[in-house]
């Protein structure tokens, strides 16, 4: 959609007013002088206080599970922003919900790997079963349900969080159960990483402050055992295959003499020899390769790097692997 700017749809789309897109609720717990107190907690840990906005949103989103018209203003006010600045950056970020959200919020990846493993059915299936569409609540305010992109977590497609924690290699029917618990107010172990909290409850970690009693107990939590197979797959399969990356070339490449020289003219004594010109001419008429290669050993410069240099008078190629002859990465063909 697109609107004017301070058009009713622009400032609806925006956020750039005082009103969010849906009016506050009724029961919404204000927010107090123990908020001002943590909101200036965060402010104090930065050396200029806007820097401190961003887990300031996230701060008053725990208490009132989103950002709300209040938590916009106490935002303004403790940093000396506009309303507007501060609506501004808390629309540009989907972390930060301008409408009331359940107690937990289901995120199912449909960017292009999971969508192809299945998590658009896995997205549809929840929608079925809650009865909403994307960025709504249950009726029962149990979960908000979102489409989500790339989540960082392709190699466990087709992947679900909630509260921004990870459930792996989901399927309709292990989703299904995933959200069924959660109504039921359990809290199934995410596959990794910290035990699940809830929306509020992440919000307020995500502002800075652990919900654990002590830094080793956020780090055992943190760092309990996940499964972490699919990540080191390609690192077991070139175990097994005796693979190994090949070695960084240390310091920048000398140039080619011609290149050092400016490029050879057009008629100008290059200082090769008749037999070096007509390799030159070989490796640079080369269109695979393999050809390349050939053409490259029967150089009279063969043992140095004249095989991986670039023709003289066209573009170098400073950033091929050291090791790597152009186009043998998988990643395109060659290039003469
Ligand atoms: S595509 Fe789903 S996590 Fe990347």
């Amino acid at each position: 959609m697109s609107a004017l700017p301070g058009s009713a749809e622009g400032a609806a789309t925006t956020g750039l007013v005082d009103s969010p897109v849906e009016p506050a609720a009724a029961d919404l717990p204000p927010l107090t002088e123990q908020t001002r107190l943590e909101a200036r907690e965060i402010t104090a840990r930065y050396p200029q206080p806007r820097s401190a906005l961003l887990p300031m949103l996230h701060l008053v989103q725990s208490y009132q599970g989103y950002v709300s018209p209040e938590g916009v203003a106490l935002c303004a006010e403790e940093l000396g922003l506009t309303k507007a600045e501060v609506g501004a950056v808390a629309t540009f970020y989907t972390m930060y919900k301008r409408r009331p959200t359940g107690r937990h919020l289901v995120s199912v990846c449909t960017n292009t790997l999971c969508a192809v493993l299945g998590g658009q059915r896995i997205m549809d299936a929840l929608s079925a079963d809650l009865g909403v569409h994307h960025d709504e609540t249950a009726a029962d305010g149990s979960v908000t349900l979102e489409h989500a992109e790339c989540l960082a977590a392709c190699d466990y497609a087709p992947v679900v969080t909630v509260d921004y924690e990870f459930y792996d290699q989901q399927d309709v029917d292990s989703a299904r159960a995933l959200v069924a618990a959660l109504r039921r107010g359990e809290k199934p172990h995410p596959t990794r990483g910290a035990p699940l909290t809830d929306f509020r409850g992440v919000s307020r970690q995500l502002a800075g402050f652990s919900q654990h009693a002590d830094a080793a107990a956020a780090r055992a939590a943190v760092d309990a055992p996940g499964e972490w197979g699919p990540t080191l797959a390609g690192l077991r399969l070139a175990a097994e295959r005796g693979e190994t990356a090949p070695p960084m070339r240390e310091g920048p490449r000398p140039p080619h003499p011609s290149q050092a020289q400016g490029g050879p003219l057009d008629g100008a004594d290059t200082g090769q020899t008749p037999e070096k010109e007509a390799a030159d001419a070989r490796v640079a008429a080369a269109d695979n390769p393999a050809e390349r290669a050939g053409a490259a050993q029967t150089h009279p410069d063969e043992g140095t790097e004249y095989g991986r240099e670039t023709p003289p008078g066209s573009r170098p190629t400073p950033d091929t692997p050291a090791g790597t002859e152009p186009g043998t990465s998988g990643q395109g063909p060659g290039k003469a």
